[in-house]
């Protein structure tokens, strides 16, 4: 691991001209030199870091439809397992005709599920993978045509500012996938307490959050045996190739993942192969062989946890519901007044 850190940096936040913006239509593409400055400030690091938001390029987002499939990778399925189980319930407790706001829609089919319980008076699939998910969106648009929908390609993890035309009647945020793991807990109470505000008066949330179980599980998960979430992750470097124009060689580093249980996440870490210099417009970086960027954590919560971080962000959970053989919780909370 990391026990110095070497880099150049002129320009840090001068760079956005670089990226390719015909790449692809990414939401990332487009938010210019922020994202190019948060860029080469986590690579800078002495711990070098890459967002996991940059995971998802329309490469990323296609890969990890195919993590989804994985026998290995169990969320996804416990989820579908929760909403088929017990869809009818979910619809009790979110009523229907709601403003559904699906947050990291990716491919929209969690909320299709669950569409002709909820029949919702609108449907929005936010996403940062825009073009991946105005192609999920354009399907979706013939199977239920009666629903008014609409795409928006946006960076939610520093605030949502949601255009004039998403209703703010009974707004029901939908945050599947456990993606609240990506933050850290405090991340997480400050993302949750911004969605509170996004609720209006008569708003709530229905999150899936991934709770704690066996290493080996979860290990497996997130380092399977095909290797899929392997070129997940190691796709974030093309993606941050395009993006700040550096000249990172995928054949350089390789995928570790693993549940570190002290820290209660599984880590997901990019390692150099072999010691190398990264040069990329305005900065650089030597990495040793064997120096990791930390490129995504997963926090795994035990479920009085999770209910006590709504609870410390203005939610009131009003139901919960679990699957017995593979610990995994679908929570319904009411925005608090
Ligand atoms: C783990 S996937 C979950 C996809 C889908 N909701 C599901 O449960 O299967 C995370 C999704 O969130 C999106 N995403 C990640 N970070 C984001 C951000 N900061 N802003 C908007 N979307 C984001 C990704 O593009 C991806 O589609």
């Amino acid at each position: 691991m990391l026990t110095t850190c070497t880099t150049e940096r002129q320009a840090p936040a001068g760079v956005a001209a670089t990226a390719n913006a015909n790449a692809n239509a990414n939401a990332n593409e487009h938010a210019g030199a922020h994202l190019t400055a948060e860029l080469s400030d986590g690579l800078g690091a002495c711990q070098a870091t890459i967002s996991p938001k940059f995971l998802y390029d329309a490469l990323g987002s296609k890969l990890f439809e195919a993590i989804c499939e994985l026998p290995e990778y169990y969320p996804t399925r416990t989820e579908a397992g929760i909403f088929e189980r017990h869809g009818h319930e979910i619809a009790r407790a979110c009523g229907m005709h709601t403003t559904l706001i699906d947050l990291g829609a990716g491919n929209c089919a969690k909320a299709a599920s669950l569409f002709p319980l909820l029949r919702p008076a609108q449907y929005v699939a936010v996403d940062i993978s825009t073009e991946f998910v105005s192609e999920a969106l354009a399907r979706l648009r013939l199977r239920f045509p009666h629903i008014d929908m609409r795409a928006l390609g946006l960076d939610f993890s520093s605030g949502l500012a949601l255009p004039a035309d998403v209703r703010a009647e009974r707004r029901l945020f939908f945050y599947p996938g456990s993606s609240l793991g990506n933050f850290t807990p405090a991340e997480a109470r400050a993302f949750l307490t911004r969605l509170r505000k996004s609720c209006g008066a008569d708003g709530a949330l229905l999150i899936g959050i991934d709770l704690a179980k066996d290493k080996a599980i979860l290990d497996a998960a997130y380092d399977d045996a095909l290797g899929v979430t392997a070129a997940f992750n190691l796709n974030v470097l093309r993606h941050v190739n395009r993006l700040l124009g550096s000249d990172f060689d995928i054949r350089h580093w390789r995928h570790v993942g693993f549940y570190h249980e002290a820290a209660g996440r599984v880590e997901m870490h990019l390692e150099a192969r072999e010691a190398q210099h990264v040069r990329w417009p305005g900065g650089g970086r030597d990495f040793a062989a064997g120096e990791r960027i930390h490129t995504e954590n997963s926090y795994k919560y035990r479920q009085a946890d999770a209910i006590g971080l709504l609870e410390q962000s203005g939610f009131e959970a009003t139901r919960v519901w679990t699957d017995a053989r593979c610990p995994f919780a679908v929570i319904h909370a009411q925005a608090l007044a």
